[in-house]
């Protein structure tokens, strides 16, 4: 007769995963090329992509932030560096591009021409707004003004003065500074107060990015979106980081945990930032979470399905992302929060057919680590080995990692190496890749019968495979003339 332990066999339920299911095919009403990927990534944030690079010392960085969120996904820088190097990280992702520059470099009329060439070299700008001591607006000089002058001469000897000076006042529109531009031949245009107060730049390079991304998620100043991972027991991080990011990540592999979720709430109350928190597993986790801290703006969903992850295998503890992602789902759908707190479900994405299963069921945005660390824009060389391309990829718990410091409080063990490291193939740029995955989402989107993100999750059906039918999912009986074995869809 079965007992309480043998029953727990008999009632386990089955923690599928990417390679299991499938997509059914549903009536389509719409073309693929018509579907709408557009999504929430947290409660007060949407992306035009649903894909988000992983906090990984070997994914994400300044670089791989600005070129994902100008294709209209996000990055979330990693932590596994100094409070100090993460913030300059967050201020690079924020300066690459505004509607109107807040922290504008600036120089004094009675500073030399000398001293201002040098200021533009160090920021690597082409002008400067000149201000007296009040901060008030009394000129601007650009390259041009100072590229054949004695540098001895003061920069009030070869700006452009106050009389000659076109300025506007805050609240301008893109279009209307866009004409004042055009009209004038001019490069910059600063905004003043009431006072004649410098208040900031408009540039035509920013304009000219606007047009070049049309597509990039931007926040109201005209910024790229940016998100950092902060670790719940650091209170100085999410504090410094909360002055220039729109999200903070809460990153620990298992965030449903008493001490990591009452260290949580203590950020949470001080930051201004939408605070996102994982990894979870299990509709359990999710009650707790968003009972416990009320104003949560995202979950992270997925244990130990990470490429680089050995959790699963070594421990036998986790939970697959899409079982992970379904669990969350029916938990947020029963307490009406399913659509309100996104999902991002994290681990395992390898092609845009994982992404649409993720979505299917209940995810708002996908997170991927190691198909973004074969990306140009992630940090590290490409690395050449027989005629082919690689870049490095490492989990946050490889030795190597960890040998950082900065990020061991992700897990429990300070042991146990939890993840490895080796070589993901070279992708090319985040661009193309991008491209590649919205095409496929689309593709399956479109199979599924489903124009947007939110009719996926009414509308998707799904089927598991057998052992054998996940072998026919791919080509067989034919001999393929070159097989990439790091590839595997
Ligand atoms: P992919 O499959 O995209 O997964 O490479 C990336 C995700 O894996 C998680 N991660 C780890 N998990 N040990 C783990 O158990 C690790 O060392 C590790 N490093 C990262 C993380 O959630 C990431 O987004």
């Amino acid at each position: 007769m079965p007992g309480r332990f043998t029953d727990r066999i008999l009632r386990a339920p089955v923690a599928f995963t990417f390679r299991d299911l499938i997509l059914l095919p549903g009536l389509a009403e719409v073309e693929p090329g018509e579907v709408d990927v557009s999504t929430r990534v947290s409660v007060h944030h949407r992306l035009n992509i649903p894909f988000v690079s992983s906090p990984m010392d070997t994914v994400t960085e300044a670089e791989m932030a600005i070129a994902l969120a100008r294709q209209g996904g996000l990055g979330v820088l990693h932590r596994n560096c100094s409070i100090e190097e993460e913030v300059e990280m967050a201020k690079r992702v924020k300066r690459a591009e505004s509607f109107v520059i807040r922290d504008v470099v600036t120089v004094r009329p009675d500073q030399t021409v000398g001293e201002a060439i040098s200021i533009m070299r160090e920021h690597d700008i082409s002008g400067l707004p000149v201000v007296d001591h009040d901060g008030r607006l009394v000129g601007i000089v650009t390259a041009r003004d100072v590229r054949f002058a004695d540098p001895g001469l003061r920069v009030s000897d070869v700006m452009t003065g106050s009389d000659h000076l076109v300025k506007v006042e805050e609240g301008i529109t893109i279009e209307e500074a866009k004409k004042i531009l055009q009209e004038h031949r001019i490069e910059k245009l600063p905004v003043v107060d009431e006072g004649g107060r410098l208040k900031g730049l408009i540039t035509v390079k920013d304009i000219m990015l606007r047009d070049k991304f049309p597509n990039a998620v931007r926040d109201e100043e005209g910024r790229l979106l940016c998100a950092a991972a902060i670790s719940p027991f650091d209170l100085e991080r999410a504090l410094k980081l909360d002055k220039y990011v729109d999200i903070l990540v809460v990153d620990v592999a298992h965030f449903h945990n008493r001490n990591c979720m009452e260290a949580t709430k203590k950020i949470m109350a001080e930051v201004g930032a939408d605070v996102v928190v994982g990894n979870i597993g299990t509709y359990q986790a999710t009650v707790d979470v968003i009972t416990g801290l009320e104003d949560v703006a995202g979950l992270r969903a997925g244990i130990g399905s990470g490429s680089i992850c050995v959790t699963m295998e070594l421990l036998k503890a986790g939970s697959p992302t899409l079982f992970a992602t379904a669990q969350v789902a029916d938990a947020l759908a029963e307490y009406g929060a399913l659509g309100h707190i996104p999902i991002i479900a994290d681990g395992g994405v390898r092609s845009p057919g994982d992404a649409a299963l993720a979505l299917a069921l209940g995810a708002s945005c996908v997170m991927m680590g190691n198909v973004f660390a074969g990306c140009k824009e992630a940090p590290g060389e490409v690395v050449a080995i027989g005629g082919r391309y690689f870049k490095r990829y490492r989990g946050m718990a490889s030795p190597s990692a960890r040998a950082r410091r900065h990020a061991v409080d992700r897990y429990f063990s300070k042991r146990i190496a939890e993840g490895v490291e080796g070589l993901v193939p070279y992708r090319g740029d985040v661009a193309s890749v991008v491209a590649e995955f919205v095409e496929g989402l689309k593709a399956a989107m479109g199979y599924a019968g489903a124009k947007n993100i939110r009719e996926l999750w009414e509308k998707a059906r799904v089927a598991m495979l057998t052992e054998v039918g996940v072998k026919e999912a791919g080509p067989h009986s034919i001999l393929l003339p070159s097989q990439e074995p790091l590839r595997s869809w």
